[in-house]
């Protein structure tokens, strides 16, 4: 909940700069004249502004659209502005816009930084990053052999570059001369990294970073974006901004010393600032309980951190500030105010007449103390400080119980006294037949001796003396000095007597044996799991007890020569509450045991319901409510079966959570394998069972020229089939699930993503098949230049688990269609790529599409409803590929947003099977239903000269399994 409010905190923490922008780019800061300038691409302008988005000025203003700036720099030493454009070379000009000057030729020069009389930038076209010196007119590639690298920063102080690459889905560094190049840890972006800026000082890298989050319809919700600060080494990544309405985040810059980092929004046409420290000073914060305001002193704080500071004298706990931009909230603990040593006011209620005082000491807040209750009042209170305030609590204060009148046993004299309020002590001499004072107080209802009371019986009177514990009383006559006297029991009592000595004038009972008789003690009678207590009773004494709250019946009681007699008995009843009826709920009242009684079924039902009580329980053999619409009976099944449903679709409720749960875990595997693969190591293996039956060479990439043996990547999900080594051992297997190609990183779902180790043998196919032919199509949908060639920018790996089962099911349909292999057709890209299944003739074929459709078609499948659509169907509606790539390119279109400027073919593994070749355009469906062919050749290379177009008419014949991105190269 916490780090919920820390980003909503957050979001309102982002100050919009500036607004209304078109297409806002690169971004650089001049912080000599504290102004930021940025390249706004839609506006083909630099501008400029003070660092609070005030004073804005067009630098640089172009026409042509190929002249709209992408990146700038600023050199503050020299007072230069550099930036890139997608035309006509690395520029500068002063800050004011004037002296502009081309300084290097830096075709297709994305991001741009300075430093030192180098002038860095990064090509994307090429893939290298180089630097060209100013004074001496010097100019190097430092890294070469990149994909697309975007942005380049610098971090002045350790001399390193760092660049994202966004072909590859990386960010890399190197010294600034291009030695010892490192790829970051970036395992958590989305690979759509454009700006970046280095923060010297605090050694951080701040970047911008987005994914495609929508539809591509054009809007800034098409995308979601995040401004991501990590180590140098791109460890502890963390999200520093991360708004709903954040789009296309595309240039940083960071202002050290204010702490405050800026970007560019592309999308949403803006630049935003976020505060990245809480200055020191005090802070204001309410007391624990909101009576005071105590200032608490606080040291500066990082964004997005948080600092615990104690609070200040007189106060008790610590306090939490967290920096969200440049304002410091409180996150947790409380300033509690210390109670310096007074008195509080006493009464028992409001109509207490009498005002007690109760004091106490220096408390900290929180602190209890248990103290006795003021004055004439008996128990205990705690005194609790609470911020400042003393409070009574667990008040167990009450007045002093006064004593009735009664009798007293003081050794063996019987003293009788009269009533006595609390505390009250009254002396007395002892009776007559005594000798001695004693002080009798009453302590709140209890009589209690004092100060050494003792009343002793004289020799030289005759008098009373009272035994067990005054219950007998025997009287005595003198006894002489040493004289030693036995008295029998009196009557009521029972025993051998009562032995009296005489000892210096005092008598002492040495030993008596009289107990009151004809006498039961008091105790308890168990009966029916009930316990009745009676007081003493005499001989003969009859009473009749009533059973305890909960119990029916009662107990006669009679005491016989000191034995309890007991008639009846005790029953438990029932009280009263509900008795549950498969999932009726019915109340009853309170029934005693054994007692019967009807009950109503509830509202809705018809029924009626014979309980009887018995010893505590509701019990009924055969009680049925029916619901009264339906007539069907209610029982317990239905209720239950409800219940049943409802439980069961909770479980399938968590089971779909689990599932989803699960998928992203794959997902996210699929990605860590995805960025091993980037950064050079081997994708995790699939299972076993498939491993030992591929063929050991030749999967992996290459141009294979060793024919394929006859076990392949991707046999049939149900075949059962022998398989042949090397060595000639033959054993039989059986393989489910279908087996995946063997650098699949994945078992299930849908998972695209980028394949780097790919781009090489994948360009080599695209060239070695890029044929500058000028063909209608290319004229209908190219406009007519002609590229002579592509550069592969990104290979993506498409695992699409149920496409790919569609196409293996396919494959083994064609196997079955006919009891030996197809007639074998070459293609340009046989033995390309990866080895497939020469028996059906399976072979990589190109599809142009534009990068966005690439995906939906890589996602879902080929749309035979779609088929033919895009271009003329001149063999009749059906999936068309190519075996060259020049042809796909026909049909390839420039992306929009992050594709800006790129094509899409998809590189598909096809089952063409056996191929009807017809060199001139007809609607070729009929001649392939009748004459069992699979696919068609629409062979225009021998009919005009131009290409072959491969046919299929049924979707599941193509499986698109790579997404080529790459730009057209002309001219
Ligand atoms: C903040 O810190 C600076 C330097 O450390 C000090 O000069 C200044 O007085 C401090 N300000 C407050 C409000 O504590
Ligand atoms: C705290 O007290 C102030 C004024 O005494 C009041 O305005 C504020 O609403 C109180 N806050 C809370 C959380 O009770
Ligand atoms: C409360 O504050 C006082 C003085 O500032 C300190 O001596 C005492 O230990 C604190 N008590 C608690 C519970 O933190």
């Amino acid at each position: 909940m916490r780090l919920m409010a820390l980003l909503l905190l957050r979001c309102e923490a982002v100050l919009d700069l500036l607004t209304d922008l078109k297409m806002p780019r690169g971004l650089a800061l001049d912080l000599r004249e504290q102004r930021l300038y940025w390249a706004e691409d839609g506006a083909k302008k630099i501008r400029s502004a003070t660092l609070d988005g005030q004073d804005l000025k067009d630098v640089i203003v172009k026409d042509q659209v190929q002249e709209a700036p992408r990146d700038v720099a600023i050199d503050p030493t020299n007072q230069k502005i550099y930036w890139t454009a997608l035309c006509c070379g690395l520029r500068r000009a002063d800050l004011n816009g004037s002296n502009e000057e081309v300084i290097a030729n830096a075709e297709f020069a994305s991001g741009v930084a300075v430093l030192d009389d180098y002038v860095y930038w990064a090509d994307w076209m090429h893939g290298t990053i180089l630097r060209h010196h100013v004074v001496s007119g010097e100019e190097e590639a430092i890294v070469s052999g990149l994909a697309s690298p975007v942005d380049v920063a610098l971090d002045a102080e350790a001399r390193e570059i760092y660049w994202s690459d966004v072909g590859l889905g990386r960010t890399q560094r190197a010294s600034l001369g291009g030695n010892n190049v490192q790829s970051l840890n970036m395992s958590w972006a989305i690979m759509n990294t454009y700006g970046m800026a280095v923060d010297t000082d605090a050694k951080k890298l701040y970047m911008a970073d987005f994914e495609k989050t929508g539809e591509l319809s054009g809007r800034s919700t098409d995308y979601s974006g995040r401004i991501i600060r990590t180590n140098l080494d791109g460890s502890g990544a963390e999200v520093l901004v991360r708004e709903p309405s954040m789009s296309m985040p595309y240039g940083v810059a960071v202002d050290a010393d204010a702490s405050q980092v800026y970007w560019t929004d592309r999308k949403a046409g803006r630049i935003q600032r976020l505060t990245l420290m809480c200055r020191n000073g005090t802070k204001e914060v309410r007391s624990r309980t909101n009576v005071t305001v105590v200032s608490v002193e606080h040291g500066e704080v990082f964004h997005g951190s948080s600092t615990t500071m104690p609070c200040p004298a007189g106060y008790n706990g610590t306090v939490t500030f967290a920096c969200n931009d440049d304002d410091l909230t409180l996150v947790r603990g409380k300033c509690g105010k210390r109670c310096a040593p007074g008195t509080v006011e006493y009464r028992l209620d409001e109509k207490d007449p009498f005002s007690r005082a109760l004091d106490y000491p220096d408390m900290d807040d929180g602190e209890e103390l248990p103290t006795d209750c003021p004055g004439s009042l008996v128990g205990t209170v705690q005194l609790k400080c609470q911020d400042g305030a003393v409070l009574l609590r667990e008040d167990q204060c009450r007045a002093a119980r006064s004593c009735s009148a009664g009798e007293f046993l003081l050794g063996h004299a019987l003293i009788q006294h009269s009533a006595m309020d609390h505390g009250i002590m009254e002396p007395s001499s002892c009776p007559s037949g005594f000798e001695g004072q004693y002080f009798l107080q009453c302590q709140d209802g209890e009589v209690i001796p004092k100060h050494n009371s003792s009343c002793r019986a004289t020799c030289d009177a005759v008098g009373s003396l009272w035994v067990d514990d005054g219950r007998v009383e025997v009287s005595h006559g003198k006894i002489i000095e040493g004289g030693k006297v036995k008295v029998v029991c009196p009557t009521g009592s029972a025993g051998q007597g009562v032995h009296l000595a005489c000892e210096d004038g005092y008598i002492n009972v040495t030993e008596s044996t009289c107990k009151r008789s004809s006498f039961c003690q008091a105790g308890y009678i168990n009966s029916g799991g009930a316990s009745v207590f009676h007081d003493n009773l005499d001989d003969k004494e009859e009473i009749v007890l009533a059973c305890p709250e909960g119990f029916s019946g009662s107990l006669d009681v009679t005491c016989e020569a000191t034995t309890i007699l007991t008639e009846g008995s005790c029953q438990k009843g029932c009280t009263s509450g509900v008795v549950i009826l498969s999932d009726l709920t019915i109340p009853h009242g309170d029934v005693g045991h054994g007692q019967a009684v009807q009950l109503d079924c509830p509202a809705g039902y018809t029924g009626i319901l014979p309980f009887v009580c018995m010893d505590g329980n509701m019990t009924c053999t055969d009680c049925l409510c029916i619901p009264k619409a339906t007539g069907s009976s209610k029982r317990s099944d239905l209720p239950i079966a409800a219940f049943a449903a409802g439980v069961t679709a909770a479980v399938l409720l968590l089971l779909f959570a689990a599932g989803v749960l699960w998928h992203r875990m794959l997902k996210r595997r699929a990605m860590a394998a995805a960025v091993a693969a980037a950064v050079g190591d081997i994708p995790a293996p699939l299972s076993s069972s498939c491993l030992d039956i591929l063929p050991k060479t030749g999967v992996r990439s290459g141009h294979s020229s060793t024919s394929a043996p006859t076990a392949s990547s991707g046999r049939g999900s149900t075949a059962s089939t022998g398989y042949h080594r090397a060595d000639t051992d033959v054993f039989e297997v059986v393989i489910d699930p279908p087996c995946l190609p063997l650098y699949w990183a994945t078992k299930a779902g849908i998972h695209i993503f980028p394949d780097p180790n790919r781009i090489a043998e994948v360009q080599q196919l695209m060239t070695d098949t890029w044929l500058p032919h000028f063909t209608r199509d290319r004229q209908l949908l190219g406009g007519g230049r002609v590229p002579i060639g592509c550069r592969v920018a990104n290979v993506l790996r498409v695992e699409n688990h149920r496409s790919y089962a569609r196409y293996l099911t396919y494959k083994d349909a064609l196997r079955l269609k006919r009891s030996g292999p197809c007639t074998p057709f070459p293609l340009r890209t046989s033995n390309r790529i990866n080895l497939l299944d020469d028996d059906v003739n399976e072979s990589y074929l190109f599809h142009g599409t534009n990068p966005e459709s690439a995906q939906c078609i890589a996602r879902d499948f080929f749309r035979m409803e779609r088929a033919g659509s895009s271009a003329g169907s001149m063999f009749g509606p059906g999936i068309y590929l190519a075996e060259n790539a020049s042809k796909s390119d026909e049909y390839a279109k420039e992306g929009s947003g992050v594709y800006l400027g790129l094509c899409a073919t998809l590189l598909c593994r096809c089952a063409v099977g056996q191929v009807l070749t017809v060199p001139e355009a007809r609607d070729t469906r009929e001649a392939v239903r009748a004459g069992g062919f699979d696919s068609v050749c629409g062979d225009r290379l021998k009919a005009v000269g131009t290409f072959r177009e491969m046919v299929f008419f049924q979707e599941e014949a193509v499986y698109p399994e790579f997404i080529v991105i790459y730009t057209r190269v002309f001219e």
